[in-house]
C-alpha cells in the first residue's frame, strides 16, 4: 500500500500546488490513499466547504484539521455531512464533527485516520494519548483497518515524538503537524510505524509559515496593532512524507520526504519511480 500525507494546505498557493500537481502524483505513484492537512487551507484560517470539495476532488481521501478548525464559521455546520473532514479528537464531547473514520479509499482500502492535537503551548484538550488509544483499540491495524493515520497537530516536537514511539506497531504512520516546516527525521520506527516530526507546509516558502514576510516582520519589530496576516502570493510548494505500507500487516517498510516546488530542495521517493 501506498501512502501520501501532505502537511497544512495554506491559503492560494497551497491550494493550487495540491490541484495541479495531486493527479498526476496519484497517478505516477499509484496511491492507494491521500491525507492532507486543511486547517489553514481558506486564506490561513480554516477551511469552507467548497474548498474541502475541491481538495477531495483533487485526489485527497481525508482532510484533518487542528487549532484552526473552526475560523470559517461554516465548517461547525458542514463538518457534520462530511465524512472525510476530521477535527482534531481530543476536543470535549459534543463537539461537531469526528476526530476519526475508517475511510473507504479510491483503490478499495480501508484507512482509519485520525487527528488529534497536542497540549504543550497549545489549547489545553483532553488527554491525546487516551484519545488517540480508544480509536485504534476499536479498529487494529491489520484486522479491521488496512492502514492507520494519525496527524498529530502539535507544537513540541517532544510530544509528537513521544506519540510516535507511543503508538509504534499500532499505525501505518505518525506525522506532526502545525508547525508548517518540515523536518527531516523521517523514519520507520522500531515495531514498523513510519513517523515524522512535521510534515510541513503546502504553500508559499517565500514567507514566514505560508503567510507574507513583511506584516509577520513587523509584528516581531513593532508591538503595535498592524494589518491582517494575508498568505504569500507566491508559487505554493507540496511537503509531506510517503510510507509504503506491508498489505497484510499495514506497517510501514519505507519512508521517504516529498517536497516539490520551488523555495526547498526538491526530493520525493525513488523507489516509487
Ligand atoms: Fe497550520
Ligand atoms: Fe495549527
Amino acid at each position: 500500500m501506498r501512502l501520501l500525507f501532505l502537511g497544512d494546505i495554506v491559503g492560494r498557493p497551497g491550494r493550487s500546488a495540491v490541484i495541479e500537481r495531486l493527479p498526476g502524483l496519484r497517478d505516477r505513484w499509484q496511491l492507494d490513499c491521500v491525507v492532507i492537512n486543511g486547517e489553514n487551507s481558506a486564506g490561513g484560517f480554516g477551511i469552507t466547504e467548497a474548498i474541502c470539495d475541491e481538495i477531495l476532488n483533487a485526489g485527497a481521501d481525508a482532510i484533518t484539521l487542528g487549532n484552526h478548525s473552526w475560523d470559517q464559521r461554516e465548517t461547525l455546520v458542514f463538518i457534520e455531512r462530511q465524512p472525510r473532514l476530521l477535527r482534531p479528537v481530543n476536543y470535549p464531547a459534543g463537539t461537531p464533527g469526528r476526530g476519526a473514520n475508517l475511510i473507504d479509499t479510491r483503490s478499495g482500502h480501508r484507512v482509519l485516520v485520525v487527528n488529534v492535537m497536542g497540549r504543550l503551548y497549545m489549547d489545553p484538550l483532553d488527554d491525546p494519548f487516551a484519545a488517540v488509544d480508544r480509536e485504534l483499540e476499536t479498529c487494529p491495524l491489520g484486522q479491521v483497518a488496512d492502514a492507520i493515520i494519525v496527524d498529530v497537530h502539535a507544537e513540541a516536537t517532544s510530544e509528537k515524538e513521544a506519540m510516535g514511539h507511543h503508538l509504534d506497531g499500532r499505525a501505518s504512520l505518525v506525522v506532526g503537524t502545525h508547525t508548517h516546516v518540515p523536518t527531516a527525521d523521517h523514519r520507520v520506527l522500531p515495531g514498523g510505524t513510519a513517523y515524522m516530526s512535521d510534515a510541513g507546509m503546502c504553500g508559499d516558502y517565500d514567507s514566514v509559515l505560508g503567510m507574507q514576510k513583511e506584516e509577520s516582520i513587523r509584528r516581531f519589530l513593532q508591538k503595535t496593532p498592524g494589518t491582517r496576516l494575508e498568505p504569500g502570493l507566491g508559487e505554493g510548494t507540496l511537503s509531506g512524507i510517503a510510507v509504503e505500507a506491508d498489505d497484510r500487516t499495514g506497517l510501514a517498510k519505507r519512508v521517504a520526504a516529498v517536497r516539490l516546488g520551488p523555495n526547498l530542495e526538491e526530493t520525493w521517493p525513488r523507489f516509487w519511480d
